[in-house]
């Protein structure tokens, strides 16, 4: 996120900036010397997400209320000596979010912008280095775009870390719908489009909040616009979502092509999704073979039987002979929570908190990225300087 530090004194401005700084990597803190008289000029054009403002009286207040109008999306921080119940009404109604009194020492400085950072959702704040993860379909209506979609939601409700769910089936992707009802309001082709914007906040607006913790990357709506999107396009989108959130999660539909592969590669772990049927196995032996020429390890790909029952004509030990995997994960057949899932476009965790496919999920977010019990504690402690 940008961040404008505006003081009259350029030293306090470049000091300020530097405390702002220290609240997390991946911020991008300018200072300016300027009088609030003179912030729009400050902001023209650069639109920063957060101003930091320096010794702010009622003149001043007055100055920032005409430029939230202008620029509502800007968040404020004011050092102010004036703390009068008149002041801080007056500050809340300019959009100010947090008012210090001097003299502001680094870290309540660190700890206002880290409060605000946490009420922006997620992608903001620190480069993070997200884990990633991409589901595959053996065949269509395996199952992938719904364990691809209830994983990342599984991810995202464990520790506070966050989750990207990007939709790589470019031509049938239905990773929003999965997951809620809200409209997209873009989509990878149309960030394809605008890749040499493409930044956190660029980012951000493409994706659809689905909670403090989670945002979807839809797919396009319309088939022409798919054939648009490159490799390229691809690597910068998931290389972006990587530096703000903790996990991204990629649903590469069924198909091979430049596109999925470039997922694939990027990918901690592929979990390529089938039933117990003769056709379903058949492909994944294909796409066994495909790993195999792109010389990926067998312990980045993680078979997931879905739909499991125990009476079918296959063995689970039948399929991991014919996988050459020394395990598999099964996720059981449970029509009842699922289909009433698929069908409110909710994630299956609402649904059945408990229920067979929660809790498979549950254990396989649990076994290749364990909840961090630590999480929220050295969230607190990088927020008071000790951490
Ligand atoms: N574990 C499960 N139990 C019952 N039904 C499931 C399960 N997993 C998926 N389904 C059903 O299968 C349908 C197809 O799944 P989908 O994720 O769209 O497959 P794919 O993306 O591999 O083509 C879903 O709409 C859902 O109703
Ligand atoms: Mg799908």
């Amino acid at each position: 996120m940008k961040i404008k530090v505006v003081s009259q004194n350029p030293e306090r401005a470049e000091e300020l900036a530097r405390h702002v700084r220290a609240s997390g990597p991946g911020l991008d803190v300018q200072a300016a010397a300027s009088t609030l008289a003179g912030l729009p000029a400050v902001i023209n054009g650069s639109k920063p997400g957060l101003l930091v403002l320096d010794e702010v009286d009622a003149a001043g207040l007055d100055a920032l209320a005409r430029m939230a109008q202008a620029y509502p999306e800007v968040d404020a921080i004011v050092i102010s000596s004036e703390q009068s119940p008149a002041f801080l009404l007056r500050a809340m109604q300019a959009g100010v979010r947090e008012v210090l009194p001097p003299p502001v020492t680094g870290p309540a400085l660190q700890a206002a912008v880290q409060r605000l950072l946490r009420k922006r959702g997620p992608g903001v704040g620190a480069a993070k280095n997200g884990d990633v993860f991409a589901f595959m379909s053996c065949k269509g209506g395996s199952g992938a775009s719904c364990l691809a979609a209830n994983f990342a939601h599984m991810l995202s409700t464990r520790d506070g870390r966050t989750a990207a769910l990007i939709d790589l089936d470019l031509q049938f992707g239905d990773a929003l719908v999965t997951l809620s009802n809200h409209r997209a309001t873009s989509n990878v082709a149309e960030l394809a489009h605008s890749i040499n914007r493409l930044d956190a906040d660029l980012l951000r607006a493409s994706m659809v909040s689905i909670s403090d913790t989670l945002a979807v990357l839809p797919a396009p709506e319309e088939l022409s616009q798919a054939l648009e999107v490159k490799a390229q396009h691809v690597e910068a989108i998931i290389k972006q979502a990587r530096e703000m959130f903790d996990f991204v999660v990629l649903d590469v539909g069924r198909s091979i092509d430049a596109v999925s592969l470039q997922g694939l590669d990027m990918a901690r772990v592929i979990f390529p999704v089938l039933q117990l049927s003769l056709p379903q196995l058949r492909d994944a032996k294909r796409l066994r073979m495909l790993f195999r020429s792109l010389d990926y390890p067998t312990h980045k790909i993680h078979w997931v039987v879905n739909r499991y029952q125990k009476a079918t004509d296959f063995t689970l030990d039948a399929v991991e002979q014919a996988l050459g995997a020394k395990s598999v994960t099964t996720v059981p057949n449970h029509f009842a929570s699922v289909s009433a899932a698929v069908n409110q476009g909710v994630p299956i965790e609402q649904i059945a908190r408990n229920g067979p496919v929660t809790k498979a999920l549950r254990d396989l977010a649990q076994a290749v990225a364990p909840a961090d019990a630590g999480h929220k504690g050295s969230w607190f402690a990088s927020m008071f300087g000790n951490g």
